[in-house]
């Protein structure tokens, strides 16, 4: 059964210490996740190895980077490795989110590249796709979603890309308030699991937990996380509000 995620991106925003504050919130209230369910801070790097700490009794709570180079180590000034990740712990990255493909101009082949150094490290990729208007509005969004899917993740074996979590989050969506409807939701959510049952197999498409983000917000999170291929949500704004993160968790079905 795949799993049901809850997954927090900060982005760059909280200091330290609101960021410390802020998980201590979220995981007091007890939100008594079943076993299938799994929430998953992504944090930024200098607060990996405090948020890590914080989980670290939990069940069914981690940490996820934002981000990880592409390259294995070297003089990359600046830069975080996949390696470095894995040697403090961190289970999860956050790989190819519009923002950084767009300010920080990752390809889909670099993307590749950092899935690569992600499983060679062990570390579990939250893999983010999702158009912009203008393709949404020309109405080719399967077409270019597929292909960041194909240029990205097809060259995985099927033991690999079962163990990627895929998050969709349309680019119109993100950081706008303005949500995909639970149709549009969970229509580009099939059809991203028909391309992956076409290029492994029915079993594997199964097997991947695909994730909305977009503006999920605590009104909006149950009946979003209700469609039968939304696994739960990769969550911005509302992910650094105790309160509105708390909702959203306990909106996992
Ligand atoms: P948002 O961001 O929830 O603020 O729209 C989602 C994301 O960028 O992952």
């Amino acid at each position: 059964m795949r799993k049901q995620i809850a997954a927090a991106n900060w982005k760059m925003n909280l200091t330290y210490q609101q960021g410390e504050k802020l998980l201590g919130d979220i995981l007091k209230a007890d939100n008594k996740l079943a076993d299938h369910q799994q929430v998953i801070f992504g944090v930024p790097f200098p607060y990996l190895m405090m948020a890590g700490g914080a989980v670290t009794e939990e069940n069914n709570y981690d940490v996820a980077a934002q981000n990880c180079y592409e390259k294995k180590s070297g003089a990359y000034t600046g830069e975080v490795s996949a390696e470095m990740l894995q040697s403090i712990n961190v289970k999860y990255c956050i790989i190819g989110h519009s923002e950084r493909r767009e300010y920080f101009g990752e390809t889909n082949q670099v993307l590749a590249e950092k899935l690569n150094r992600c499983l060679e490290n062990s570390i579990i990729p939250i893999f983010c796709c999702g158009e912009p208007l203008n393709i949404r509005e020309a109405g080719t969004q399967n077409h270019f979603v597929a292909a960041q899917l194909k240029q990205s993740l097809f060259h995985l074996s099927a033991e690999q890309v079962q163990s990627v979590i895929i998050a969709y989050e349309p680019i119109w969506a993100i950081g706008t308030g303005k949500t995909a409807t639970t149709a549009q939701a969970q229509e580009i959510h099939a059809f991203l699991r028909s391309v992956l049952a076409s290029q492994y197999s029915e079993e594997v498409a199964d097997e991947v937990s695909i994730l909305y983000g977009g503006s999920v917000k605590p009104n909006n999170a149950k009946e979003l996380f209700g469609c039968p291929d939304v696994d739960g949500g990769l969550v911005g704004g509302a992910s650094i509000v105790a309160a509105d993160f708390i909702t959203i968790i306990q909106s996992l079905k």
